[in-house]
């Protein structure tokens, strides 16, 4: 299991590196990642929320017998239409807020052993490639609200992980 990193960590905020070697460890690393976000009750979970620097994600989001891994992914279209949807992250738990985002998408990307892929997304698939693809650009859903909602959001996390360790405390 892997730790996940939290806001506030400055490594959340850096650009990923393309992954050039796809060895045993490529494959051991997407493995701890998936086991990790299906601990945490996620459908994604990218390269830096692990603390590894690299063009890399994980999806599995099982009403649609998707579970894959994006290595190097590029976004190739996105469609005129958006759509506004409640989204969170795995690096602020328990906070949600609506975000717009493309209805759908293509992405280029490899998988674990190298092999090239195109994938067409729509609905929560989408829109889990475009969070997870912010994550490799040093991006957070939350930059993408209003700076006033984006206060209001942060502050409760605060105040909910606050709240957290004092419980913990006095037990
Ligand atoms: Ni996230």
């Amino acid at each position: 299991m892997l730790d996940i990193v939290k806001v506030g960590d400055e490594v959340l905020r850096e650009k990923t590196e393309k992954v050039t070697v796809f060895d045993n460890s490529l494959k051991i690393l997407i493995d701890a990642m998936f086991e990790t976000m299906e601990e945490a009750e996620g459908v994604g979970l990218a390269g830096p929320q692990v603390g590894v620097l690299k063009s890399l994600f994980v999806i599995e989001i099982p009403g649609d017998n998707i579970k894959k891994a994006f290595i190097n992914p590029v976004i190739v279209e996105t469609s005129a239409e958006k759509t506004v949807n409640e989204e969170g992250c795995l690096s602020i738990p328990g906070q949600y807020a609506e975000v717009s985002r493309f209805s759908r998408v293509a992405v280029q990307a490899q998988d674990e052993t190298g092999r090239p892929f195109t994938l067409k997304a729509d609905g929560l698939l989408a829109r889990a490639i475009q969070h997870e693809y912010d994550h490799l650009e040093g991006r957070l859903f939350i930059d993408r609200l209003s700076e006033a909602d984006r206060e209001i959001l942060l502050s409760r996390y605060e105040k909910e992980k606050n709240r957290k360790k004092k419980s913990r405390k006095r037990r």
